[in-house]
């Protein structure tokens, strides 16, 4: 796991950042959207705890190296509009998963696409990264789209591999390798 320091990554229109206590209103705004969690295997929080729980356990993976969320933030307004992970690192194969989410309101700006692109030139280059992996539902065409457009290949299909508010769902498993990253100029 790699050891973890503040990060700040500003993009034209984004600042991606460590979350802390004071994002926990904020962060629960995001997951407590039942479109944000339209195709994932939680359901929609109802109580900011969850919230304040889910900003506990970032700090704890910051500290331990086991997980890099950043908060995403208009720098226009200061507002968090949403968060992307780098989680599940394999150290010894420089590899890790990412995961992202955007309030709803924000959707079609192009914002994830732009923090993602931030993120993941980090991951390449700041903790030597080589490979990061992504699973989609085949239904979230927007989250498809943002994955393909960072470059992101698909590798694999995993019928049913979670349930998704009470029904099975289907996974593409999506990898971008730093090889793919670096010839594509970004
Ligand atoms: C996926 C998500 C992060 C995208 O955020 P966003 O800021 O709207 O994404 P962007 O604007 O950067 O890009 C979205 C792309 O998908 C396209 N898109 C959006 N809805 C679409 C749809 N229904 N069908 C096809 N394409 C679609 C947009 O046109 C855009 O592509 P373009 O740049 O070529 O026009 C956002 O929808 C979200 O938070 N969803 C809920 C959480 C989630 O699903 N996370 C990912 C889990 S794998």
């Amino acid at each position: 796991m790699p050891s973890l320091t503040p990060t700040v990554l500003d993009t034209e229109r984004l600042q991606l950042r460590w979350l802390d206590e004071n994002d926990v209103a904020a962060h629960f705004a995001v997951f407590s959207d039942p479109q944000v969690t339209r195709y994932w295997s939680r359901e929609p929080w109802t109580d900011v705890a969850q919230a304040a729980e889910a900003i506990a356990a970032t700090l704890a993976a910051y500290a331990d190296g086991s997980g890099l969320r950043l908060g995403i933030v208009l720098r226009a307004s200061g507002e968090l509009i949403g968060n992307a992970s780098l989680h599940h690192f394999f150290e010894q194969n420089r590899r890790c998963e990412l995961g992202y989410a955007i309030g709803s309101r924000h959707w079609g700006h192009g914002y994830a696409g732009e923090a993602l692109r931030a993120l993941l030139g980090h991951a390449f280059r700041e903790l030597d990264l080589n490979r990061i992996e992504a699973d989609v539902d085949p239904a979230n065409l927007a989250s498809t789209r943002v994955l393909e457009k960072l470059g992101f290949r698909k590798e694999g299909y995993m019928p049913e591999r979670w349930i998704v508010h009470g029904r099975p769902a289907d996974t593409v498993n999506y990898g971008l390798l730093k090889r793919y990253w670096t010839e594509q100029g970004a």
